[in-house]
């Protein structure tokens, strides 16, 4: 699902940024009509393929549905959460709230990406068959300048810095580290995957985050992965460096 966002969504942007930059000073430079096709290519795959996606994975229903629900319900622990997180970006020591499956700022994007997608087709079908296009292009080139900085700054987090690229393995994978989880997303981990972690022997599979039953090896989860988790029995003692918490941010 997310790469059926993704790689569309860029294709838009990357091609769009093409046609403002290159060819809105002047419109005869040629091939302009390639570019333009496609940017509408990449926005029919970008109305398309999730929703392709999700008739496909018709089984993953109830995790789509679970992650919208997750996504866009706010608790007061996520707005305490937003607020401290400039500060705590300051002076690190700050406590912030626990952490569901989203944080805060994760349900932020998630807003925006799920709130401007469908501007983005109405607007960009509008441009493409109606007669009037000016308020069509506006709104659909103020979304695209709204969109830019949010998505540059996702793309910053999911693999630039430090302390939450290593998330970024969810994206090949399903699966997520089991220390950087339970250090980012703190009560998701703890409601979830705590308890069946505990038994469990180093280097060991996660149980599903549907049904954390502890004895289903299933992926989709939390798992150890790329980064070898410290033998347990240091683990408490000593945290590794590259997930303390602070290191986590
Ligand atoms: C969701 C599906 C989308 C559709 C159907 C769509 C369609 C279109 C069409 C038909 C145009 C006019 C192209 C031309 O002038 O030849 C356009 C322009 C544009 N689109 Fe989209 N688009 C979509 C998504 C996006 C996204 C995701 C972005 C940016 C993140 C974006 C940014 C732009 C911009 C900035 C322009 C103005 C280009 C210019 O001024 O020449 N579009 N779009």
């Amino acid at each position: 699902m997310h790469w059926c966002i993704a790689i569309p969504f860029l294709v838009c942007l990357l091609s769009a940024a093409v046609l403002v930059v290159v060819y809105n000073p002047n419109p005869q430079r040629p091939y302009r009509a390639i570019v333009s096709w496609i940017h509408r290519g990449a926005g029919i795959a970008l109305i398309g393929l999730p929703l392709l996606a999700m008739v496909v994975n018709i089984r993953d229903t109830k995790v789509y549905l679970r992650n919208l629900k997750e996504g866009l319900l706010w608790s007061f622990d996520d707005v305490i959460w937003l607020m401290k997180m400039p500060l705590q970006m300051l002076r690190p020591k700050t406590e912030l709230p626990e952490e569901g499956k989203f944080n805060a700022g994760e349900k932020l994007n998630f807003m925006m990406t799920t709130g401007t997608w469908p501007l983005f087709a109405v607007t960009g079908l509008l441009i493409w068959h109606s007669d009037s296009v000016v308020v069509p292009w506006l709104l659909h080139i103020s979304l695209a300048a709204f969109a830019l900085p949010l998505v540059m700054g996702h793309i910053f987090m999911a693999t630039v810095n430090p302390a939450t690229r290593v998330g970024l393995s969810g994206m090949w994978s399903g699966l997520v580290d089991r220390h950087w989880a339970s250090h980012h997303y703190r009560r998701w981990f703890r409601e979830n995957f705590a308890a069946a972690a505990a038994p469990r022997r180093r280097g060991s599979r996660d149980s599903d985050d549907t049904a954390p039953r502890p004895t289903r090896p299933r992926t989709w989860s939390v798992a150890t992965r790329g980064v070898r988790s410290p033998p347990r029995s240091t683990a408490d003692a000593r945290p590794p460096v590259w997930s303390s918490p602070r290191a986590c941010g």
